[in-house]
């Protein structure tokens, strides 16, 4: 069915598909994995506060400034770029975006594949045995330094995102969201239940809610601001290839908004599941990025039913990965369908394949291949550090200056305004998109230079 012009590439059946989606791709292991532990390691409240102004002040802005491009353009972020401004060199900016999906993939799968085997070791009830953080930590060690079972369970989580976007858009990708998401979110109020009922608990609500202003140094603002980028999934034109299988009848701007809202809350109610029970179990916040995959362990090992919660938290980590994974590898395959016309099941076949071998020495990097380090880092360190720290930072800022100096803040508006109702925020959206946006993003990129 033809209904935005796009051809045969495929549509979203429905906004709240649309909606879905694009929220399943922000929320991943970003959320459930990454805020918890830099909020535990950054001061806590004061941190979410900080994050809380760089989603909305930021992140809001790209994310309807990614969702227009699509939409005017109908295609992947190369494409989009391409059909805007012909021919120019901002054409770069696309061939990043896909550049960027490949390589954060080729890590987030091996992440993806390890949060499987916790479920398959929670079901053994391997996982909640554990009477202190160390003993888990080390069963983490040793599990992820065995090379044949990381490889076995990346290939496993890259087998599950190829069988969801090789049926394509809306029997695919919003299918598998529209009944993943809902299930994540019950599972996520269970757990919290879980949690915030455990004796003690409401300290980690303070360390949580409660916030020092003291710990908000210049430091802590770049941290958040990043993390704003990696968890909306903004900077790699994502959300323009969300964007491009979206109807003209949609509303652009509430779409954004309800997806920076529903990343937001997710992040927020994923702390409230953590913070009490780290600090109930008189555990240590700041334990770092260990502290899902190790700390917890040790925690569902002390509270009652703690065998059963370990497998639904399992469960909600992989949910997240997973709708987050099969957007990553769609901006890749939408490349290859638009760009050089390949069937969309070629353009999976050979993208995972390819992004799966190029994720084994990131999957090796904590065992066979842990002494093969460039500047300091192993190999899943140096791509993780390329694609997250430079290119989705360089890119924000790149889509922000394109869409406010170089498309234009005008014709922008247009298409926002398409599905025939007005856009109230147009004044400020642009604003933020000229000045706030490149100016925050140059000073974080600057800062994680010098
Ligand atoms: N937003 C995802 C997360 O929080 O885990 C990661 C991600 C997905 C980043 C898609 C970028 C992207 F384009």
């Amino acid at each position: 069915m033809k209904i935005n012009g796009n051809g045969n590439r495929g549509n979203w059946g429905s906004r709240m598909g649309f909606i879905l989606a694009a929220s399943g791709s922000a929320i991943g292991l970003g959320n459930v994995w990454k805020f918890p532990y830099i909020t535990g390691q950054n001061g806590g409240g004061a941190f979410v506060l900080v994050y809380l102004v760089c989603a909305i002040i930021i992140g809001l802005p790209i994310m309807l400034a990614e969702f227009t491009i699509g939409r005017n353009t109908f295609r992947n972020p190369v494409g989009a770029i391409n059909s805007l401004r012909p021919n120019s060199p901002w054409v770069v900016v696309g061939f990043m975006g896909v550049l960027a999906g490949f390589l954060i993939l080729s890590f987030y799968g091996v992440v993806g594949g390890w949060t499987i085997a916790y479920i398959v070791k929670s079901l053994g009830s391997n996982i909640a045995h554990f009477e202190t953080p160390e003993k888990a930590g080390e069963f983490f060690g040793t599990f992820i330094s065995n090379s044949s079972e990381i490889v076995v369970y990346h290939l496993a989580f890259m087998a599950i995102c190829i069988g969801i976007v090789i049926r394509g858009i809306d029997k695919g990708i919003e299918k598998a969201c529209n009944i993943l998401m809902p299930a994540l979110l019950v599972m996520l109020v269970l757990l919290m239940i879980r949690s915030l009922t455990l004796p003690g608990a409401f300290e980690g609500v303070k360390f949580y809610l409660a916030p020092d202003f003291s710990k908000i140094t210049p430091e802590v603002v770049l941290i958040a601001l990043g993390q704003a980028f990696f968890s909306l999934s903004l900077g790699m034109g994502c959300m323009i290839t969300y964007g491009s299988y979206l109807s003209p009848k949609e509303d652009l701007a509430t779409s954004a908004l309800f997806v920076v809202i529903f990343d937001t809350m997710i992040a927020l109610l994923v702390g409230m599941v953590i913070f009490p029970a780290v600090f109930a179990m008189g555990l240590e916040p700041a334990e770092g990025p260990s502290l899902v995959f190790s700390v917890l362990p040790a925690v569902f090992t002390q509270i009652p039913m703690g065998g059963f919660v370990a497998i639904l938290f399992f469960i909600l980590l992989t949910i997240a990965a997973i709708t987050s994974g099969i957007s990553l590898l769609e901006v890749v395959v939408a490349y290859f369908v638009d760009e050089k016309g390949w069937s969309r099941k070629k353009a999976v076949l050979f993208s995972s394949s390819i992004i799966f071998a190029f994720g084994v020495p990131s999957g090796l990097s904590f065992g066979s291949m842990s002494d093969v380090t460039w500047f300091g880092m192993t190999f899943f360190e140096n791509v993780d550090n390329i694609a997250s720290n430079y290119l989705l930072p360089i890119g924000g800022m790149l889509t922000a200056i394109f869409i406010g100096w170089v498309w234009s803040p005008l014709e922008a508006k247009k298409e926002i305004e398409r599905h025939g109702g007005t856009f109230r925020f147009a004044g400020a959206w642009e604003f933020l998109i000229r000045y706030v946006s490149p100016i925050a993003v140059a000073i974080v990129f600057l800062a994680k230079i010098f």
